[in-house]
């Protein structure tokens, strides 16, 4: 039977604790405090300690979202993880997280949008549900792009950080509530302006893909600048448009933590003021599928959100993609205490018979440990990107 609406019953997050400031970042590559906080409002962002991964960081938070839903972990009828940052091509991560948080039955797979992730997870949970083909979904936006960044590029180095971010969507029996409107668009005019161009069936890992870097996120930042600012702001519109609402009914909007920048021209493009947007990059850099859903955690941990407010989740991300959802929050934030009940730790199952390399990549770990020789700036400015060769392969 289908239910009458579909609403978000529990929401968590975790960030690891390690905090890495535009300070760090300084003694890595030719950057400033005042560039990165003027130019993104980036203050610092976090960074996944060796032993975690995205499916650690992603069990942490799903864990949360279910204990403030009162649910057990065996309620959750399927799981949803989005993520670039995946533990491995396969298995899933989310076959990993299901397992981690204590789950027996649920279907498990991951949703892969880049930064608009977590918004196109939601969706798909949402036809689910209002299918009827089941009653809780948890999804997850989750990241440790820190394994993914080459910290001699300053152009991407500064702006990205680990985190995870979760709801558990529930089938209900009341009239209302939950996504009233969606907007997706996927943009190919833009696939290469952001792109981790090695490791896929295009172009296979090899010892000279590693050399060139071609393991590490790559970005034409201003291009991708211009496209953000463009299709935020319309994204969100049609989404509340399909939700039959005007821009000014709304009273908060979610939006991807990718440059505050970005996020006031959203503020401007719907004529509404600063203090309708959620603004929490300051502390967490980018994070991704995880930003959305770790700011509307946040958010309604903080007040910002009560029931019956319209509230705007809205991401833009590689593909280029954008999604925007226009919701009614249904639920009571004080439950959101409940989520001080789950341990900042997950246990993932490890592979037998293998073992992984050391995950933090070499310049980080010279910032994370604090001493080692300073590393000449000339050396580590970056240049123009090569652009992607083709290998032979023997
Ligand atoms: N520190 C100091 N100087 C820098 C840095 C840095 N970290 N990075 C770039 N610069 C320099 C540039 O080299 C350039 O110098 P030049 O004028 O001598 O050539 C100058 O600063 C200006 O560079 P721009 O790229 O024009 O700077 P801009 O104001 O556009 O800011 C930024 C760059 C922050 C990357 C911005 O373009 C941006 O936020 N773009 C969007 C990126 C984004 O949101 N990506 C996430 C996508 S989501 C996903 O799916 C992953």
């Amino acid at each position: 039977m289908n239910p009458h609406s579909v609403r978000i019953s529990g929401w968590g997050m975790y960030a690891p604790e390690r905090v890495l400031t535009n300070a760090d970042l300084e003694r890595v590559v030719d950057t400033s405090d005042e560039w990165i906080a003027s130019r993104t409002g980036i203050r610092e962002r976090r960074v996944a300690a060796a032993h975690e991964t995205t499916a650690t960081l992603a069990a942490i938070a799903g864990k949360r979202a279910i204990a403030v839903a009162g649910l057990d972990p065996d309620d959750i009828d399927v799981i949803l993880v989005a993520t670039l940052t995946p533990d491995y091509w396969m298995p899933s991560t989310g076959a990993l997280v299901k397992e981690a948080i204590g789950n027996t039955r649920a279907a498990a797979m991951d949703v892969m949008a880049a930064c608009s992730g977590f918004v196109y997870a939601y969706s798909v949970a949402d036809a689910y549900l209002r299918s009827g083909a089941f009653k809780h979904a948890l999804v997850i936006g989750a990241e440790t792009l820190s394994r993914f960044l080459d910290f001699s590029d300053r152009g991407t180095c500064i702006l990205f950080g680990d985190g995870a971010g979760a709801v558990v969507l529930s089938a209900s029996e009341e009239e209302g509530g939950g996504m009233r409107g969606l907007e997706m668009t996927t943009d190919p005019d833009g696939a290469y302006m952001i792109w981790l161009p090695s490791g896929g069936s295009r172009s296979p890992a090899t010892g000279g893909t590693l050399a060139r870097g071609e393991h590490y996120v790559r970005m034409e930042g201003r291009e991708t600048y211009r496209y953000a600012t463009k299709t935020m702001a319309t994204t969100a519109l049609k989404a509340i448009e399909r939700a039959g609402w005007q821009p000014d009914e709304i009273d908060l909007f979610i939006p991807h933590q990718a440059n505050v920048r970005i996020i006031e021209s959203v503020a401007k493009g719907l004529n509404l003021p600063m203090d309708k947007m959620f603004v929490n990059l300051d502390r967490y850099g980018n994070t991704s599928a995880a930003s959305v859903p770790i700011a509307l955690a946040e958010a309604v941990d903080s007040g910002r959100i009560e029931i019956g407010d319209k509230v705007v989740l809205v991401a833009f991300g590689a593909g280029l993609t954008s999604g925007g959802i226009a919701l009614e929050w249904t639920a009571d934030p004080a439950l959101g205490k409940r989520a001080a009940s789950v341990e900042p730790v997950a246990s993932v199952r490890e592979p037998l018979d293998w073992s992984s390399v050391d995950p933090i990549p070499e310049r980080l770990r010279q910032i994370l440990e604090g001493g080692g020789p300073p590393v000449p700036l000339d050396d580590v400015v970056p240049g123009e990107p090569e652009p992607a060769q083709r290998e032979v392969l023997a």
